[in-house]
């Protein structure tokens, strides 16, 4: 038997209806505020991830699924969705009629990580973009969708961390004070951190080894380094913030493990989940427009872990399957007339199925009961004869007798009635 490969899940029809409620709430909330859907490539040339993410960041040093085509172009597997993003904006000129634009995605990414719960290499997720605008208000939006998400899907112990990386000179001016901090400390830290101290000096701040943790107890805040138009803008996301009751907290070790970011970072982390916490991330990039060979424009993203928000999900979040019928008709004229009154079901949106592996009342009686169907319509020659069905409720054990011919319009009547009465109750 060929495997599956680690780290990479199916997802099956069990958990289906966990991500059906998840998605549909991010489609909904997505549209609320005004964001459109883009479906990006599943991959894209390296060069694309390698320039926005950054050469000395995990992702692009050790976990991206790399890989020549045919022509020998080196090609990756989407390992986040910003980089493609904005690519497309780019490319396809996205922004040319509107000042801002908000896009969102959900979908598939790829990352070559140690596997283990909550970790995966093939994972999803739900991203959005707020393209065009420089404003604090746009960052407010993006976490306040961010928190009304998890808040809507009744997620358990969240809690919302931010800092500001400033602008590039703010960071250039903060890099050589921490950079001469962490030389003097260089003994304490990690073979990664020592490696990146002159390239990407900042990541040591968030590095979970502990060793690294201490050392870097005392290092200056770059919340101190940030020039006056950025702690204003950093204040006017906090007081946006407060102004809609979210709640945060300031967390000035927050870099986040990609090279884009500036002004605000953010990440919400789940007290539900184990070491893999972080539930959702973004932050500001209003750099990598011109990175990426573009007209400088200004962004603000998120992206959530949608694995990660399954695992978390309470089950009362998820609805009750919706109220279905099973057709159990057999003989030589009840069948026929079962598949048609089947169609008719299905035409009516009403979810109906039966077992065609079974042909006695008895054994078609059995299958309903395997499938735990609420309904069964039953239909043998007898009812035929008589122009009826039996509509059968199989938890109270009540029946009802319907005319054939407008079965499918009583049945529907039926279903839509009981379940208002559910939704009141
Ligand atoms: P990120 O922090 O790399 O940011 O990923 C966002 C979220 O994806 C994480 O908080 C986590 O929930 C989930 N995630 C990441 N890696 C894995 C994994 N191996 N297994 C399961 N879940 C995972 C970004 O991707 C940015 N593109 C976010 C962004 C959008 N910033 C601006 N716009």
């Amino acid at each position: 038997m060929i495997r599956g490969i680690k780290g990479i899940k199916d997802i099956t029809p069990d958990e289906m209806p966990k991500w059906s409620v998840v998605e549909r709430t991010a489609h909904a909330l997505a549209h609320a505020f005004g964001f459109q859907e883009i479906r990006i490539p599943v991959f894209e040339k390296t060069d694309l991830y390698v320039h926005s993410i950054g050469g000395t960041t995990d992702i692009v040093e050790k976990e991206m699924y790399t890989f020549p085509d045919k022509a020998g172009t080196s090609l990756t597997l989407r390992p986040e969705g910003t980089a493609g993003v904005v690519r497309a904006f780019i490319e396809r000129g996205l922004k040319t009629y509107q000042s801002s634009r908000k896009l969102y995605y959900i979908g598939p990414m790829f990352r070559h990580e140690r596997p283990q719960a909550g970790r995966l290499r093939q994972f999803h997720q739900f991203g959005v973009e707020f393209v065009g605008s420089a404003e604090p208000s746009a960052d407010v939006e993006v976490m306040t969708l961010l928190w009304r998400f998890f808040s809507s899907l009744q997620l358990p112990g969240l809690s919302l961390e931010l800092n500001s990386l400033g602008v590039l000179t703010d960071r250039q001016a903060y890099k050589t004070e921490l950079v001469a901090f962490l030389k003097t400390k260089v003994h304490l830290l990690c073979e990664n951190c020592r490696r990146r101290l002159d390239a990407n000096a900042l990541r040591a701040l968030d590095c979970k080894v502990p060793h690294c943790r201490e050392a870097t107890k005392d290092a200056p805040y770059l919340t101190d380094f940030l020039s006056p138009s950025s702690k204003d803008h950093f204040d006017r996301v906090l007081q946006g913030l407060q102004a809609l009751a979210i709640p945060y907290s300031i967390n000035p070790r927050l870099v986040r493990g990609l090279d884009y970011y500036s002004m605000t970072t953010f990440e919400v982390s789940c007290s539900a989940l184990g070491a893999q916490n972080a539930i959702g991330a973004g932050g500001r990039y209003d750099g990598l427009f011109e990175t990426l060979g573009g007209v400088p424009t200004p962004a603000v993203g998120f992206a959530i872990g949608l694995d990660r928000v399954i695992l978390a999900l309470p089950e009362s979040t998820v609805p009750a399957p919706d109220p279905w019928v099973f057709v159990a008709s057999f003989g030589e004229k009840g069948r026929p007339a079962g598949l048609s009154l089947l169609d008719s079901l299905r035409l009516d949106q009403v979810k109906a199925d039966t077992d065609y592996n079974a042909s006695t009342l008895k054994t078609l009686l059995h299958s309903a009961d395997r499938l735990e169907a609420p309904y069964v319509v039953i239909l043998g020659d007898d009812e035929v004869t008589n122009n009826q069905v039996i509509l059968r409720n199989m938890a109270t054990k009540e029946q009802e007798i319907h005319p054939l011919n407008t079965a499918s319009s009583a049945i529907l009547a039926h279903l839509r009635f009981r379940q208002t009465r559910r939704n009141i109750d």
